[in-house]
């Protein structure tokens, strides 16, 4: 199993070492186009494996794709991440032109690769991927859903005073922070409903605080958030990697699911080897139809500013 990672900033760089901790495959090709900075996070991590016990081999490329030649699984976290006060949308124009040669430029060395989009806006360049490629439509997966998700169950863990372990919940919609749709009438814990265990005004700030989960972060930190968006994406490229058939919400190319079509919007989807092998649909009470639909016409809207010749 050979997995490249497209970015070695914080994010490639945290996902690079959970996919390595985790042992699951056998070489991680970190790809950046700054000289040396891909081999120098690539020789630091490898200095981790002694101590760390893993048996992955970890290089790194300056912005020569031969290195990825081969790869299963590659993962695109390449562009600008936001600053303090930005929104996802704002990164568009210079992020569109680097997703799409990165893309292009893996699919050459790889043909039968799986690609899994991290760069925001995000659904947008899954879409700008879908759109600009060749690949079959499950092999382009975004990113979103899994992190926001990790976010909704770390807030009601915090409210419930519970382990993060104990929860069950879901985030879908767009990866912005208007579009996201924290799934709180479903989310438990341990099968106990939430709606059950706290009041509806502290479900309400669980449900804001999830949707601005990643500009929280980007004020108190100055830049975007790495741990749990490095952690998100090694969880899906496991997925894929151990064909594990585990369900996330991702970005997906929607063909009539959820009364939507041409668009990439976080839904449940099952991953295994084959990358996305089901779009599952759950049955969605109207008033969550009604955000999942405001979420898409928020995505189209970006979208439309993509340059599509
Ligand atoms: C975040 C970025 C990765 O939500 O979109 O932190």
């Amino acid at each position: 199993m050979k997995v490249t990672i497209v970015g070695a900033g914080s994010v490639g760089a945290s996902c690079a070492e959970y996919v390595a901790i985790k042992n699951f495959a056998s070489e991680v090709v970190l790809v950046d186009i700054k000289e040396n900075y891909a081999e120098g996070k690539a020789m630091d991590l490898m200095q981790t494996a002694s101590l760390m016990g893993f048996d992955t081999r970890i290089t790194g490329s300056t912005n020569d794709y031969s290195k990825t030649a081969g790869s299963d699984i590659a993962v695109i976290t390449s562009g600008i991440p936001r600053k303090p006060g930005m929104t996802r949308e704002e990164l568009i124009g210079i992020n569109a032109d680097i997703v799409k040669s990165v893309a292009s430029s893996l699919i050459e060395h790889s043909p039968d690769v799986t690609i899994i989009v991290v760069s925001n806006p995000m659904d947008t360049m899954t879409y700008l991927v879908h759109k600009t490629t060749d690949l079959a439509k499950n092999k382009i997966i975004g990113m979103g859903g899994a992190l926001d998700s990790a976010r909704f169950k770390y807030r009601i863990s915090e409210a419930l005073e519970c382990p993060a372990s104990d929860v069950e919940g879901m985030v879908i919609g767009g990866h912005s922070d208007t579009g996201m749709v924290p799934l709180t009438r479903l989310a438990a814990r341990n099968s106990v409903p939430i709606s059950k265990l706290l009041s509806e005004d502290r479900i309400q700030q669980i449900e804001e605080d999830t949707k601005v989960g990643g500009a929280t972060l980007t004020k108190m930190l100055g830049t975007s958030a790495w741990y749990a968006p490095g952690a998100a994406v090694s969880s899906l490229v496991q997925a894929i990697a151990c064909d594990q058939k585990k369900m996330f919400p991702c970005s997906v190319m929607l063909e009539g699911e959820y009364g939507l079509e041409d668009i990439c919007i976080g839904a449940p989807v099952i991953l295994g080897a084959q990358g996305i092998e089901q779009v599952v649909e759950i049955e969605l009470d109207d008033q969550e139809k009604a955000k999942l639909q405001a979420s898409a016409e928020g995505v189209r809207k970006v979208n439309g500013l993509l340059n599509l010749q």
